[in-house]
């Protein structure tokens, strides 16, 4: 460019037109854990490539919670917030009020895992990118297995037997706050996902098949929720009946618990300058359900959706591609431990250096569990919540397992009625 038409550019602004046309547009972040910091991070760097700003609105810890506050923004067309950090587990139920990312993605939505695309596409429809994948994972103490010398749990019988032993002991020695295992027991959808895992370590299926049949009501099912309900007053505080991640990451960071099931990104706060267990700390895979069970961690993330009623959809969408790109996702797992959602980055020197687990583990990702939630579309969230209210009443000794399911089984009925779609 000659400096004449430089400075008749400058001139004119055409030489900056994001500048000269920037918006502020906002964001749901959501704020477990380090969450909030690093979504901030990740929008301040691109408020400073392009001029534009981003405001960010922070939401409730609780998934359900979040689900509930979207749901009344959506529809009641609300433009106020651009760009939805949402669950793979709604964009089913939300889809219609998001606009369509295919164009915008093309050259770029295949380097995400197929399960990823398969959840943020609904439809035909792109209706968001994939920014994170989450899978259960089972937090140990190493130290406190070396001491007592016991191995890593393969079974939930082991686990129960290495956690009363070593609790026992603990706290005659003086340890009186240690548990054995803390998880998350509240009436909400990170209830579905922990008793998702114990049903299906237990080959008790997933509550509804692929094919839309309710599974749920079979002895394997009400054998893992009887060993999950005989934990709570034993190896797991009652407490955990109102408990979400965070709590459970409380009490296991305080160094009060053996075990502690949780997403990945607990391990960088567990190994961070505060924590009382730095480097104490080992990951493995959920316990199976008996000899016979098998592995199973539910499959859980978020995904990033412009809103169809946002005013900036330009720009909303332009923040959606530069948050979900390969290299802001290397710098979230290597600063957050948040897993990535295209597979190349799990051969990533520095992210396998500084998140051993998921090179370790990584069939436990690609082998996770999913919820029903395309088997039962719009529904889902109806699904979810018979299905945490009975474990919750089984957990807290209102309902025996047996009876708790069939009575399940007949309410999920009621609502397949109405069509799961
Ligand atoms: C995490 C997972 C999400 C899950 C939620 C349950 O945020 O990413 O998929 O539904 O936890 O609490």
């Amino acid at each position: 460019m000659s400096r004449r038409f430089a400075s008749l550019a400058l001139l004119i602004g055409l030489a900056a037109p994001t500048s000269a046309y920037a918006v502020e547009i906002s964001i749901s972040c959501s704020a477990l854990g380090q969450e909030y910091e690093i979504c901030k991070q990740g929008v301040d760097a691109w408020s400073k490539k392009t001029g534009n700003t981003a405001k960010i609105v922070s939401t409730p810890n609780s998934a359900t919670e979040r689900l509930a506050l979207y749901q009344q923004l959506l529809a009641a067309g609300a433009g106020d917030i651009d760009v939805f950090q949402i669950d793979v587990v709604w964009s089913g139920m939300l889809s219609q009020h998001f606009q369509d990312l295919t164009a915008k993605a093309q050259g770029v939505i295949d380097q995400h895992f197929p399960t990823m695309i398969e959840t943020s596409r609904v439809k035909g429809k792109l209706v968001a990118m994939p920014w994170f994948a989450d899978a259960g994972l089972l937090y140990y103490r190493k130290d406190l297995l070396q001491k007592h010398n016991r191995p890593v749990p393969q079974t939930w019988s082991d686990l129960t037997e290495t956690a009363r032993t070593v609790q026992a002991a603990e706290r005659q020695g003086g340890s009186r706050d240690l548990w054995g295992f803390v998880w998350q027991g509240r009436a909400y959808e990170g209830l579905t996902v922990n008793a998702l895992e114990w049903v299906s370590s237990h080959n008790g299926g997933t509550i509804v098949d692929e094919k839309g049949e309710i599974t749920i009501n079979n002895p394997k099912a009400a054998a893992a929720l009887k060993t999950a309900a005989g934990w709570v007053g034993t190896i797991t505080p009652e407490g955990v009946l109102n408990y979400t991640e965070e709590e459970s990451r409380g009490v296991f960071q305080a160094g009060n618990a053996v075990f502690m099931r949780n997403w990945p990104y607990a391990w960088a706060l567990a190994q961070g300058p505060e924590s009382a267990i730095k480097d104490k700390v080992g990951i493995a895979p959920l316990p199976k359900g008996g000899a016979d069970g098998r592995n199973a961690g539910t499959l859980g993330g978020q995904l990033l959706a412009v809103s169809r009623y946002s005013k900036n959809a330009e720009a909303a969408t332009d923040l959606v591609m530069y948050l979900t790109s390969a290299d802001e996702q290397k710098r979230r797992a290597i600063a957050g431990s948040f897993n990535p959602t295209i597979p190349t980055l799990f051969k990533d020197a520095e992210i396998t250096k500084a998140n051993p687990f998921m090179g370790d583990l990584l069939t436990v990702f690609t082998n996770a569990v999913a919820r029903p939630a395309a088997a039962t579309g719009d529904n889902y969230n109806k699904v979810s919540t018979e299905f945490f209210d009975t474990v919750h009443q089984v957990l807290s000794k209102r309902a025996e397992p047996e009876q708790a399911l069939s009575r399940l089984d007949r309410d999920l009925k009621r609502i397949k009625r109405s069509g799961w779609q």
